[in-house]
């Protein structure tokens, strides 16, 4: 059985185009593969909190010594790391924000990123990711253009997705972008179907 991971990020609540193309590539994957389990994990509506000092504390406490707000802190994570670690397929529906991701989704790879469950350095030091073997799409919206010059200089948010999902072993990652929304009163129909097509030939090509 397929296990699928949707995580939406966007503050736009039912007006996310990053989301709007993330469903139907989730509907495409599904289609591909009917026995697939979808978990559903919207940031956007039910932000997490952010690392601060119980979850913080709580990371470096050893288990029996933790308050009952750093368990409850660490239970969080753990169950953030359950969640990604059964998912053989990822789908993340990023929206841009100032430049980079939302606050919320910095915080879910704050949950994420712990020494010895999702990454671990090697005995030279180097660091290596532990959640391998799974494949990511990755839907990014931006209301500029951020594939090409000028606008690529500045994306901090693509470039950085694939560093934290590359870092926890997620390096097998395909990019959708639904681009320049921004640009005038038809570009966020035009960018949807431009991204939609895009989405049917990544779906067509993991399904053969
Ligand atoms: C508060 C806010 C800040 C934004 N900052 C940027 C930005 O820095 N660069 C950009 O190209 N678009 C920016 N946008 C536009 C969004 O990236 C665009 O609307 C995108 O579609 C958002 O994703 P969503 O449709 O999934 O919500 C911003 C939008 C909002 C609401």
């Amino acid at each position: 059985m397929t296990n699928i991971l949707f995580v939406s990020t966007s503050p736009r609540g039912a007006d996310s185009l990053s989301t709007k193309v993330a469903l139907t590539l989730l509907s495409d994957l599904e289609t591909a593969n009917p026995n697939a389990t979808v978990v559903t994990r919207d940031l956007g509506a039910a932000p997490l909190p952010h690392l601060g000092p119980d979850l913080l504390g709580g990371f470096f406490a050893p288990d029996d010594q933790r308050t009952p707000d750093q368990k409850q802190a660490v239970a969080t994570s753990d169950a953030l790391i359950a969640e990604l670690k059964a998912a053989d397929i990822v789908v993340l529906a990023s929206a841009m924000i100032n430049f980079t991701i939302t606050s919320t989704l910095k915080s879910w790879f704050d949950h994420l990123a712990r020494a010895g469950l999702t990454f671990r350095y090697t005995e030279e030091g180097k660091p290596e990711g532990l959640m391998t073997g799974k494949k990511v799409y990755l839907v990014v919206s931006t209301g500029g253009i951020y594939s090409a010059e000028p606008g690529s200089a500045v994306d901090f948010q693509a470039p950085y997705l694939k560093h934290m999902l590359g870092f926890m072993g997620l390096t097998d990652v395909e990019i959708v972008r639904v681009e320049g929304s921004l640009l005038g009163p038809d570009a966020p129909e035009k960018a949807v179907e431009a991204a939609t097509a895009q989405v049917h030939a990544v779906a067509q090509q993991a399904a053969a």
